[in-house]
């Protein structure tokens, strides 16, 4: 049987859309007239990775990646490997990397710290949300959507066992059985 969780709303899709705007007129603005290289972390970030290309205007080439942190349980712990890479050279370019959530900053500050290695112009961060409550290391999120509370969030992506990434909203689960 499946099973129906309640979901509280926490951004709506209108809010979500609105948002996703703002950031890609900043993304437009800071790179006029350049090359960006985007590349989206899989899955979470697939849905506002979508939204998101389609409000720049600027000459773009679109990537990937998946980054797998090792540890017990759902903690995340300091060893990350980006076990579905980007296979382009990223010597010279502008990098965007687009993340769903920026929960204590682990994968992200070791994911951009692999990257600026191989030697691009500009590495950014690009993130729909973040906890800040939550963070274990110093990161700088330079395009974010929206700070929210220390709550596990669903949809736009974002799941709870590989359920309601398809949700075009970002709600709480309130668990039933
Ligand atoms: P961290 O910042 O290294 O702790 O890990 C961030 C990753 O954990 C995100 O990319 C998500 O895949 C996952 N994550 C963290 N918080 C949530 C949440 O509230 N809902 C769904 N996934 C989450
Ligand atoms: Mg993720």
């Amino acid at each position: 049987m499946v099973t129906k969780d309640k979901i509280k709303v926490l951004l709506s899709a209108e809010e979500i859309d609105k948002k996703v705007e703002e950031l890609a007129e900043r993304i437009n603005y800071d790179f006029a007239g350049e090359r960006v290289i985007i590349i989206g972390v899989l899955k979470g970030s697939f849905m506002f990775m979508s939204d998101l290309v389609k409000k720049i205007n600027l000459q773009t080439e679109i990537y990937f990646l998946e980054a797998s942190s090792y540890g017990a349980g759902t903690q995340t712990t300091g060893v990350v490997k980006i076990s579905k890479d980007v296979d382009r050279d990223l010597a010279g370019e502008n990098v965007i990397i687009v993340e769903d959530i920026i929960d204590t900053g682990i994968t992200m500050d070791k994911v951009m710290e692999i990257l600026r290695a191989r030697g691009a112009k500009t590495v950014r961060l690009c993130a729909c949300l973040s906890k800040p409550e939550r963070r274990k290391v110093d990161i700088d999120i330079d395009y974010l959507g929206f700070e929210i509370p220390d709550e596990f969030v669903v949809g736009y992506g974002l799941d709870v066992a590989e359920k309601y990434r398809n949700l075009p909203y970002i709600g709480v689960v309130e668990i039933s059985d």
